[in-house]
């Protein structure tokens, strides 16, 4: 099958860490000096909600994005939502994308399709772009469920009044939650198999899905990139643990697109 050229990633995913805003702005200023300006793709980071604003103004006149973890479900800008940010006041501070479903966020604070529906809806209403993350747990690998656990996932997206109008603010992450800080990974292969089947899938809901690029996320790093970016149907990569290590996030990310030339 032929496949349609898409746009490239690397996204480091800081999820809770580092543990102080000097630790975090330090990361930042050493990923900025990193020169990424012969990559042909586009570099992101996500920093915790409390030190983005930080990151976002450190990463000013560079060539990496600065993305939100999360936003909230609430389509409200303001009002009584504790511990939540809206997608109106991420962007407002200057977020570009935001990740949407991480597993972390569905197996910790049980989020339900009905509550990613709305956070897709707010976060295109507010101009931001959304990664959509999906992936099967061991016990669903194990019983050969992958593929259904993963049409279910992605199934939410048809509920999107806007999505015709975001398509370019579209990424979908396949992340399987068994391979997610565990040092474990699937063989490309299988990975391959997997994004082929996302494509289809994506293709049934809207042709213009054609262009979403799709990334895998799982215990990538500096020494195992170059297998998934070998691959045409890896489209990016999104990183936990390796993208806190700035001169392993940058070698990551230079052995990616220097892999995908
Ligand atoms: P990991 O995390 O690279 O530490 O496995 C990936 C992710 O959760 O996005």
């Amino acid at each position: 099958m032929q496949k349609v050229t898409k746009n490239k990633w690397v996204i480091g995913n800081w999820k809770s860490n580092p543990s102080s805003l000097e630790q975090a702005k330090k990361l930042a200023k050493e990923i900025k000096v990193m020169n990424f300006s012969e990559i042909n793709g586009q570099i992101m980071v996500m920093p915790t909600s409390l030190h983005l604003t930080a990151i976002i103004d450190e990463m000013q006149n560079s060539e990496v994005l600065v993305g939100c973890q999360d936003v909230s479900f609430t389509s409200d800008s303001v009002g009584a939502y504790t511990g939540d940010c809206s997608a109106e006041q991420m962007q407002a501070i200057g977020a570009k994308w935001t990740l949407v479903g991480h597993s972390e966020r569905r197996s910790y604070h049980q989020e339900s399709d009905k509550q990613l529906i709305a956070k897709i809806e707010n976060a295109f209403k507010n101009g931001l772009g959304v990664v959509l993350c999906i992936g099967e747990t061991l016990e669903h690998y194990e019983k050969n469920q992958t593929l259904n656990v993963l049409q279910k996932q992605l199934s939410i997206l048809k509920e999107i009044k806007q999505l015709a109008d975001n398509l370019d603010r579209l990424i979908v992450a396949y992340e399987p939650v068994w391979a997610i800080g565990t040092g474990k990974v699937p063989q490309v292969a299988e990975v391959e198999n997997v994004h082929k089947s996302i494509n289809d899938y994506l293709l049934t809901i809207n042709n213009d899905l054609a262009k979403t690029p799709i990334l895998y996320g799982g215990s990538v790093n500096a020494d195992n990139v170059e297998n998934f970016a070998k691959s045409d149907w890896i489209d990016g990569v999104l990183v936990g643990g390796a993208s806190l290590v700035a001169d392993k996030f940058a070698s990551l990310a230079k052995t990616f697109f220097a892999t995908k030339k």
